[in-house]
């Protein structure tokens, strides 16, 4: 070993013991006669004093300059009093330097390392092993290590299996775009890489493993989000002989050890509470609501029905809904503020959002008041909670989709922009019951929510054929401050009834053979009834560490737009190499 002990384990326990480090230049000051160094190395920072007693030491060091790799010797010495660094976890003490050496010397960085200040992060993400020095990110990357850790261990003390599946697998055009890789020795023909282990976790239920989990890389070529990456990390897993509770009571109980072992915020309710798709929706205008607060959607459309108002009747009869949401405190807002709550709408598909005022002294502003009795106003007011001096912004329209996602996000906003969101705490809950399919009006077809392999409701299955939209899933999503962090299903595990579901989603018996054809043969091999759960490592991670974006716990991670800052990938590769793959770029 080229060090006798780590930089961040010193203390005054060790005081007057000879000690070698090794590490990085944090920081150094010079102050003639003496130089202080910071040394870090992954365990946290400590200080060397170089004086007079060592002036060979003294002479190596003095040439050290930010980031060159050091090894030094010293005794660890107790601070004079006065001089102790409480910020610093090894400030009680000093390493006085008796010998030491430059293992390495370091160009300027691009960036600070030692400093915790705002870097462009495509100059992170292009010297990314600098970046990974810092501090934050030492602490991020460990952090995701013990989450992982604890899954393991979690899984193993329950009879899991840990089990590989490969990345090479085939091309299926349910869900994102797959990545695929051409095949030398096959021309013409393609892998692709596993968007996620779905179909290969249900064939180890047939083969009879029970309780597999994998932590799977999945790899999807769609467009990035904040909390979206091409390849990213989940927990994967799949269990037998079980119902929806067993897996969300086993995941529950996993993600209460995994914050309240290493978490720093407690949770706001146990057990989780449990939403469905439709209250999501309806109240929060989002299928993965965000509970740290409150401001329900509200429901006006008996209220308004009959009304003269053009907007309310036409969306009314066409089928759509009016509703409200709550801007609490907000009845002096400016129209410009309205504007701007309006325009938030509007890019969700709003046509535009009408306010009611209710102001402090009594008076009501609003548009809408020649259209409204006072009957009515007292009757909105009543149902959405509107005291004096709240606003409230309300949506029309034929569309009950657009009206709860323009709403929702409106609430997003208005939690946010009045700190109504209470950041104290974490608020996980489920959402279930989901809509087994969902219209997709461009390929004019239904198409599945979650992926075909999901099972409908047993009391739904008559429905499939005659009224597919109502088909509701034995699907689960674990939602975690607003971000959806999982989600599985209890799966199909008869031919005919997999078959069904092909079929419902306009797949040919003959599409069904030649894409899914092994799966359908597996389930004529004795299929147990099976059901698991995927969640999102990255995500989970993200969000107890307080990261604003995925990429900020994961050590290599991709640019918003699918590139490799680094290795500057994608990349064309020779000619020699198209040839042997048997393509051709056009
Ligand atoms: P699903 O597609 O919902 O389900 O994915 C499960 C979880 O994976 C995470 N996730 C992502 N994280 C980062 N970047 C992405 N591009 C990304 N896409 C998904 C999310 C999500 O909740 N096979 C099914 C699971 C099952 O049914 O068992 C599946 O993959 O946290």
């Amino acid at each position: 070993m080229l060090k006798s002990h780590n930089c961040g384990e010193l203390g005054l326990a060790q005081a007057g013991q000879t000690v070698t480090l090794a590490g990085w230049v944090h920081r150094r000051r010079d102050h003639g006669a003496l130089i202080f160094l910071d040394i870090r190395d992954r365990s946290g920072v400590v200080q060397v004093t170089c004086n007079e007693t060592a002036p060979a030491a003294r002479e190596v060091l003095n040439a050290a300059r930010n980031e060159y790799v050091v090894q030094i010797t010293g005794v660890v010495q107790a601070r004079p009093e006065g001089l102790v660094n409480p910020r610093l976890a090894t400030g009680a003490i000093e390493v006085i330097a008796q010998s030491a050496q430059i293992l390495n010397e370091a160009k300027t960085p691009p960036f600070y390392i030692n400093e915790d200040v705002e870097t462009d992060e495509v100059l992170r993400l292009r010297y990314r092993y600098l970046d990974l020095r810092r501090p934050a990110m030492q602490h991020n990357l460990v952090y995701r290590h013990k989450v992982v850790k604890l899954i393991r261990d979690y899984l193993d003390e329950r009879g899991f299996v840990e089990i590989e599946t490969p990345i090479l697998i085939k091309s299926t055009p349910e869900g994102a775009r797959d990545y695929v890789v051409p095949s030398r020795v096959h021309p013409g023909e393609f892998y692709a890489l596993p968007q996620s282990p779905q179909q290969l976790k249900q064939l180890l239920m047939v083969a009879g493993y029970e309780r597999y989990f994998q932590i799977a890389r999945c790899f999807r070529d769609e467009d990035l989000r904040a909390d979206r990456q091409p390849e990213f990390t989940q927990l994967d897993m799949e269990l037998s002989f079980v119902e929806r509770e067993d897996i969300m009571a086993l995941l529950e109980g996993l993600y209460i050890q995994i914050i309240e072992k290493l978490g720093s915020k407690p949770i706001q309710h146990k057990p989780f509470p449990v939403i469905s798709y439709a209250d999501a929706m309806g109240l929060y205008g989002v299928e993965k609501p965000d509970l740290r607060f409150g401001l329900q959607l509200a429901d006006l459309s008996d209220l308004v029905r009959g009304s003269e108002f053009a907007a309310f009747s036409e969306a009314l009869a066409a089928g759509g809904q009016v509703k409200a949401v709550l801007a609490p405190g907000c009845a002096e807002y400016s129209r410009k503020q309205v504007e701007d709550l309006g325009e938030v709408a509007r890019r969700y598909g709003a046509k535009g959002v009408f306010s009611i005022a209710r102001k402090a002294d009594g008076s009501v502003k609003s548009s809408l008041s020649k259209f409204l009795s006072e009957a009515a106003l007292q009757a909105i007011f009543e149902r959405t909670g509107a005291q004096a001096g709240d606003l409230l912004l309300i949506l029309a329209d034929a569309s009950q989709g657009v009206v709860a996602a323009s709403l929702g996000q409106l609430r997003l906003n208005l939690g946010r922009q009045l700190g109504l969101v209470d950041e104290s705490v974490h608020a996980l809950c489920w959402v279930v019951d989901f809509p087994l399919l969902e219209w997709n009006a461009e390929e004019g077809r239904w198409s599945a929510m979650h992926h075909p392999f999901t099972s409908a409701k047993d009391e739904d299955w008559p429905l499939l054929e005659s009224d597919p939209g109502c088909v509701r899933a034995k699907a689960y999503d674990m939602v975690l401050d607003g971000w959806e962090v999982g989600g599985g299903s209890i799966r199909i595990h008869r031919r005919e009834q997999q078959a069904a579901m092909f079929k419902a989603l306009g797949i040919s018996p003959e599409q069904a053979e030649e894409q899914f054809g092994h799966m359908l043969e597996a389930f004529e091999y004795g299929a147990p009834p099976h059901g698991g759960i995927a969640m999102g490592i990255d995500r989970t991670v993200a969000l107890l560490t307080g990261a604003s974006n995925i990429r900020e716990v994961i050590a290599f991670p991709k640019t918003a737009s699918a590139t490799d800052l680094m290795f500057k990938s994608p990349s064309p590769i020779t000619e020699a190499q198209l040839r042997e793959l048997h393509l051709k770029v056009v």
